[in-house]
């Protein structure tokens, strides 16, 4: 596998003349991720990961300092899966970019209690996708307001790279898989598995409850269990706007802290 560190060096390799498959990701390399690059692998084309710990997604209160930077053992599972090319940049390459300002959509659901993180996550990905020029960009629908707004700007300001958003890959009490799981203590870990239980729950009682009192009854029990909430609700696919029945809304979707660290989840319902 050919790692990069610069633009240039990618530039000069001319490493998009015959097609690329991109996964632009953080680091901390898990199940997740390799199944979006597995994916990848099966467009065809050769496969670039990124790898940066994007600094203007992160609140001055977040966790950029602790997120889990563990850069030897993911070249080791990218070589292990067989990536053509690993772009790793160097700490400053956010350096003196042109901001984007991410639509009003960046205002709902994560964007509430974390405001700037998505104009960080597509003033990145701005950069990154022109300096790679991908055929198809892949990224995992656990970040699903992520993954719509990357689709949008991309619709808009790269027209030839297509976007594929692929289902959350889950450890198997449930837990969505993240980087972050690595920050839970043991307790915290123990108790995470309830934040996808709730999604379960209320997707299968949809039709014995109202909203309302599927989201209470969800939200009282994961606070008995020290779960704190930032949001839990029914919301439209497109809009991001809260539904108030299962025929306007089909994404459930959840933003929780355990201690300090903040996990998301969802479930899309496919059919009513
Ligand atoms: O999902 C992530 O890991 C990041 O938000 C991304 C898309 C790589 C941008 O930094």
């Amino acid at each position: 596998m050919k790692i990069f560190e610069t633009e240039n060096d990618i530039k000069d390799n001319r490493l998009n003349a015959k097609g690329l498959s991109l996964i632009p990701t953080m680091g901390n390399l898990h199940e997740g991720h390799l199944s979006l690059i597995k994916a990848a692998k099966n467009y065809n084309n050769k496969t670039i990961v990124s790898i940066y710990i994007n600094p203007l997604q992160f609140g001055p209160n977040e966790d950029f300092k602790n997120y889990p930077r563990t850069e030897a053992s993911d070249i080791k599972k990218l070589k292990k899966i067989d990536c053509d090319y690993a772009f790793i940049p160097q700490d400053n390459f956010a350096k003196e970019l042109k901001l984007i300002k991410a639509p009003s959509i960046s205002k709902k659901l994560c964007g509430k209690n974390r405001p700037g993180h998505f104009d960080g996550v597509l003033t990145i990905i701005n950069k990154i996708f022109s300096v790679i020029l991908p055929s198809y960009a892949f990224f995992g629908l656990k970040d699903y307001q992520q993954f719509i707004l990357i689709r949008e700007f991309t619709k808009n300001y790269f027209p030839g790279i297509k976007i594929i958003g692929l289902p959350i890959i889950r450890e198997k009490d449930g837990l969505a898989m993240s980087s972050r799981n690595n920050l839970l203590t043991r307790d915290e870990r123990k108790i995470a598995p309830n934040i996808y239980e709730s999604l379960k729950w209320i997707k299968n009682n949809r039709r014995e409850f109202s909203i309302t009192e599927l989201v209470k009854i969800s939200s009282e029990k994961l606070e008995r269990n020290n779960i704190q909430i930032d949001y839990l609700g029914i919301f439209d696919k497109q809009s991001l706007k809260e539904a108030k029945n299962f025929e306007e809304g089909a994404l459930i979707a959840i933003a929780a802290k355990l201690g300090k660290v903040r996990l998301i989840d969802n479930i899309i319902l496919d059919k009513n």
